[in-house]
């Protein structure tokens, strides 16, 4: 149960009064997120295709597309794509790859009920779900996903013709286009290398398409970007969608590359210990992901944070007492909440909703 009666009837109240550690929202910053970046999508030909990772809560997948300029619903995973079908999303990409008979043919499955596309960068995996589709009756949608510098999956762009051949050619499977991402290049701290190399990266795709409508095969979707670059990469001629996601809460490590977008999620600790300077909150590497370093403090300046351990994060330079609450930024967002099962959404320090985080912990 990921939000119980309990934890509804503390609507209303001060957020002081949530057990913690706990995920808290600001919905004010939030929906300047959202409008911020669905207002820039609505007036232009691309659309945004906001990442479910960075939440995993379907209220705010659709909070997402309510607030306009996008397509669909990015997902990083089989798992998490159910979920959002299961809460009424019906256009998803599954912007990675979904290998094995078992999961192809949940996927085939849940085609039934919403267009799910997925990416794929190899020729077996492009068989295994073509037959799988056959069997269960349905087309998959299909991305061929091009490696443009991040060393992660796809395949080159000299090799995407071939397997967006196989792709098309396969029954029960659908040629829509190519995905890129730019992952290596999202976070650069200087805008001008930003503007620079992701163009440059882009084009990869672009030259792909090219060589490929000129075999006379269409491609209707190109797929890439995030945060760090959806005013570039939206801004290029034929790439029709940006799978931002961090925009709509932020974290620490984005926070200095996109200032335009508030900081909307903070993790709420309680203080448990105060000796010799040193402050000890009730949260550790447990409850912040924590692959981009440690969390910041949010309105405390002049404290800094020490370290953290399982279940404690140490600060020094702080003046509270046991029992004070501190708010935390999470370095890494999207693997904070992937910790947490409810996300206090609060108006002016008061809680105003609880939403589950229905996809925390979904890896399969
Ligand atoms: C495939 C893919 N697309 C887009 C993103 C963009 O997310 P963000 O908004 O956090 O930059 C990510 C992040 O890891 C990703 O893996």
């Amino acid at each position: 149960m990921h939000v119980t009666d309990a934890d509804k009837s503390l609507i209303g109240q001060p957020i002081d009064v949530v057990p913690t550690p706990a995920l808290v929202v600001d919905l004010d910053l939030l929906d300047a997120n959202l409008k911020l970046l669905g207002d820039y999508f609505a007036a232009r030909a691309s659309k945004l295709r906001p990442h479910f990772k960075g939440h995993k809560c379907v209220t705010l997948a659709r909070r997402q597309l309510a607030a306009g300029g996008s397509c669909g619903i990015t997902a990083a995973k089989l798992s998490e794509a159910e979920q959002l079908v299961a809460g009424g999303v019906t256009d998803i990409l599954i912007a990675n790859q979904v290998v094995g008979s078992g999961k192809a043919r949940r996927l085939a499955k849940l085609n039934r009920e919403a267009a799910v596309r997925v990416a794929v960068d190899c020729p077996e995996n492009t068989g295994e779900l073509g037959a799988i589709a056959r069997a269960e009756g349905v087309t998959i949608g299909v991305l061929v996903e091009v490696d443009i510098g991040m060393g992660r999956c796809g395949v080159t762009g000299e090799l995407a013709p071939e397997l967006a051949h196989l792709v098309s050619i396969t029954k029960g499977l659908r040629f829509d286009g190519l995905q890129g991402y730019e992952g290596h290049l999202v976070t650069l701290s200087d805008p001008e290398e930003r503007r620079r190399r992701v163009p440059e990266a882009m084009q990869i795709l672009l030259e792909v398409k090219t060589r490929l409508e000129a075999a006379g095969r269409p491609v209707s979707i190109i797929s890439g970007g995030g945060t760090g670059t959806y005013d570039i990469t939206g801004n290029i001629a034929g790439i029709s969608e940006v799978q931002a996601g961090s925009y709509a809460l932020m974290d620490a490590k984005y926070r200095t590359v996109r200032p335009e977008f508030a900081v909307a999620r903070v993790v709420l600790a309680t203080v448990v210990s105060s000796q010799q300077g040193r402050i000890v909150l009730d949260v550790g590497s447990k409850g912040l992901g924590g692959e981009f370093g440690l969390p910041m403090l949010d309105g405390a300046p002049g404290a800094t944070v020490r370290k953290t351990a399982e279940e404690h994060t140490i600060i020094e330079g702080l003046s509270a007492r046991v029992g004070d609450r501190v708010r935390l930024i999470p370095s890494h967002g999207c693997t904070t909440n992937n910790l947490y099962r409810r996300m206090w959404i609060t108006r002016s320090g008061r809680i105003e909703d609880v939403w589950p985080i229905e996809a925390s912990g979904c890896l399969e």
